[in-house]
């Protein structure tokens, strides 16, 4: 235990050894002190996240506990509202068409023509959604969840952010690419690359 004396010292002292910090802008206590008194502050995280995406055009995802963005589709897909034509169904479509097929430019090279057809993913009735093997809508926006069934370790691995693209900076909340912004879903083949040029240093060395 203190005395009263003892005690009025300590506090003396605290006062003193406080207040020598302030007032005198050059004398710093140590290295570490006067680093952080001389560097300028910025603020990583507000460039990030204010600047480069707009809140209103991003749609959050919420799986296994862990949470990210991604930018919304509907307004990059072309023929969205789908139901400005398909107001009825699409065999009476055909029918009324003049020969010409509206969606000529879509074939599908996706799997088997046993697994895949037009109406797997999109369905006739709902057109402005797109539709689970067991015919619950999936919305436009949430696309991967119509991957997620057949490519499901890969739709993991993109929610964990080891498949796919970070579009946001690694301190901020991130922002990923959507599986249809790099997979066509019609034809979802990466074409393959070559070297942009002919390298004849490994052909040397392969002699
Ligand atoms: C400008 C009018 C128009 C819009 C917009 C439109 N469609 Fe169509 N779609 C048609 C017509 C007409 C047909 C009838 C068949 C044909 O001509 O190929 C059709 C047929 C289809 C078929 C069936 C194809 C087949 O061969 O069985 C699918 C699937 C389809 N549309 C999906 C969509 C989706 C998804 C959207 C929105 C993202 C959309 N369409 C927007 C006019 C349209
Ligand atoms: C593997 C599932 C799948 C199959 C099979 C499929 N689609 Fe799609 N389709 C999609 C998805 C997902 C989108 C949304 C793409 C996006 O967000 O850019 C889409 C988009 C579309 C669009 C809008 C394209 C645009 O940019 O305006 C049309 C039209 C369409 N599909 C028609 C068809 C037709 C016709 C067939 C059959 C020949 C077909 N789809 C087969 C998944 C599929
Ligand atoms: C009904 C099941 C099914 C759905 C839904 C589906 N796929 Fe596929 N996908 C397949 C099958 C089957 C293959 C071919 C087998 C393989 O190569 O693994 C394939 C192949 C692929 C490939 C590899 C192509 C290659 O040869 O390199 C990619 C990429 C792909 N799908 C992306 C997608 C995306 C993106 C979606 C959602 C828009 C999707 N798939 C939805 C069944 C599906
Ligand atoms: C930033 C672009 C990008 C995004 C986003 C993306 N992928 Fe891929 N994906 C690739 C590339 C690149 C490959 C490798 C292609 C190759 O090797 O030919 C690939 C390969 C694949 C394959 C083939 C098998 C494999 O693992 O190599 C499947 C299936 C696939 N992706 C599905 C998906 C699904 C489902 C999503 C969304 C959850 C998705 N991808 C998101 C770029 C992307």
């Amino acid at each position: 235990m203190l005395s009263s004396s003892q005690f009025k010292i300590l506090a003396i002292t605290i006062l003193i050894s406080a207040s020598s910090c302030k007032g005198k802008k050059k004398e710093y206590h140590n290295l570490i002190h006067k680093i952080e008194a001389q560097s300028i502050q910025y603020d990583r995280d507000s460039i990030q996240n204010h600047n480069l995406f707009d809140m209103n055009e991003l749609v959050e995802i919420d799986e296994n506990d862990i949470h990210f963005y991604i930018e919304k589709r509907k307004t990059n897909i072309k023929s969205y509202a789908c139901n400005e034509c398909h107001n009825k169904p699409v065999g009476q479509l055909q029918k009324e068409g003049l020969g010409k097929k509206a969606h000529w430019d879509i074939t599908i090279n996706h799997a088997d023509t046993k697994t895949m057809a037009c109406l797997s993913c999109h369905n006739s009735q709902d057109m402005n959604n797109l539709q689970s093997i067991t015919g619950d809508p999936i919305d436009f926006n949430y696309s991967y969840k119509l991957c997620s069934q057949c490519h499901h370790s890969q739709v993991k691995d993109w929610i964990g952010g080891a498949h796919g693209k970070n579009i946001s900076g690694w301190k901020s909340e991130r922002v990923s690419k959507l599986c249809v912004e790099c997979h066509n879903p019609h034809a979802p083949q990466i074409a393959k690359r070559w070297p942009s040029r002919y390298n004849s240093t490994m052909v040397d060395e392969r002699k």
